[in-house]
């Protein structure tokens, strides 16, 4: 072959080998790798070398990345409890890896190893999945340690212990800041998908992803995910935009908690939530959420009971008029949420949303408008779309 024709083939293939867009929202000025030339690595070693470094990185996932059996496999005992053998649901449940089990039966039960212990990033780094190849295949990511600026785009999260409540994380944010996660997939993952906690996850875009919650071993007991995303840091500012969560049945997401002194700001905005068969938003104290321009489509709790008595902080732009009222505090109107198939909705337009708002105007995400939302998210949504 030609040098040429290499040439023009060498560029096809990485044509699309790096970060594309910008971090928007709270995550805006996150730069991760920034000008690092985009390096794929060339063994699972290497790929960790990489990604615990402290030197600034694009690194490229081109490939699916097995970390199943990498750190051997564990035969122990888990709690089986009501949500493990799922009488009377329509799935398998999960079994429970923990060291108690007051309120079960003990079974014999093995899992993978990996999946349990999460890859802890260095700053600085963007990972990057090429077309839709990127997989990171049971092994979670996490910032902590005051790592932070980084982008997180176009990577599949699979396989972390399924079966089990405990299998492992796909993506932990605790004790970080600038943080960009976007068009990633999640699914087959044992506990969250996502998790903050208990330290600051500081500024971040989640954008763009796909949370798939199909599975044979459902805590929800009916062949949905129950553990979706818990987001309970100290000090959090989340602009939640553009995501597609469907057949989950439970935390879509949970927020808030009044074990510390949490504050959490959260911009949902723009996102689809179909086919739960439970709830998405539960939500605690110390939480000031701004829902706008959302879709709910099949949808059994939209908003927990819960939620509403909990002391969290809702403005959930029930009409029109309470999206004008937005222009004031933000500087652009809210959109209003549209539920289709669904159970209640709450109207809810507490003030002190706006005002919180009004502090981080600039992070304040626009909007599209809801109409559009089903079809531009599934289109858009998840890895190989970019
Ligand atoms: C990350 O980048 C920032 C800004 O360039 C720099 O100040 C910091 O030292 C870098 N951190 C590491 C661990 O390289």
């Amino acid at each position: 072959m030609k040098i040429a024709a290499l040439a023009s083939l060498f560029l096809a293939a990485t044509a699309h080998a790096q970060v594309q867009g910008t971090p928007f929202g709270f995550a805006a000025g996150t730069t991760g790798g920034g000008a690092a030339k985009p390096a794929a690595p060339s063994s699972l070693q290497e790929l960790v070398s990489w990604l615990t470094d402290d030197v600034p990185r694009t690194i490229l996932i081109d490939r699916e990345w097995n970390f199943v059996g990498t750190e051997g496999t564990t035969t122990g005992k888990c709690c089986s409890t009501k949500t493990t053998t799922c009488e009377g649901g329509t799935s398998k449940g999960q079994a429970w890896i923990q060291d108690k089990c007051d309120d079960g039966t003990w079974i014999t039960c093995k899992w993978d190893n990996a999946a349990r212990k999460a890859i802890d990033i260095g700053s600085n780094k963007s990972i990057v999945g090429v077309g839709d190849k990127g997989v990171l295949k049971g092994k979670g990511l996490r910032l902590t340690n005051g790592n932070k600026n980084v982008i997180i785009q176009n990577i599949h999260f699979t396989q972390l212990n399924p079966e089990y409540v405990w299998g492992g994380d796909a993506l932990t944010l605790t004790d970080t800041d600038q943080v960009w996660v976007d068009h990633n997939k999640f699914s087959l993952i044992g506990r969250q998908h996502i998790v903050s906690g208990w330290k600051p996850a500081g500024h971040v875009t989640i954008s763009n992803n796909e949370f798939d919650g199909r599975t044979q071993w459902s805590a929800g007991c009916n062949g949905k995910h129950y553990w979706t995303m818990l987001l309970i840091g100290e000090k959090d500012y989340y602009t939640f935009a553009g995501n597609w969560v469907h057949d989950v049945s439970g935390r879509a997401p949970h927020m808030g908690t009044t074990k510390t002194n949490s504050e959490n700001f959260f911009h949902g905005v723009n996102n689809y939530f179909q086919n739960i068969g439970g709830h998405s938003f539960d939500v605690d104290a110390n939480t000031w959420m701004l829902l706008e321009g959302n879709v709910w489509e099949g949808v059994d709790t939209p908003i927990t009971d819960t939620t509403l008595k909990s002391g969290a902080v809702i403005y959930n732009v029930p009409n029109t008029k309470a999206g004008r009222d937005c222009a004031g505090s933000i500087g652009q109107d809210c959109e209003i949420n549209q539920l289709t198939k669904s159970g209640a909705f709450a109207p809810r337009t507490d003030a002190d949303v706006l005002k919180k708002a009004a502090l981080y105007k600039a992070s304040i995400a626009p909007h599209t408008p809801v109409a559009d939302i089903p079809k531009n998210v599934m289109a858009n949504a998840g890895v190989g779309k970019i």
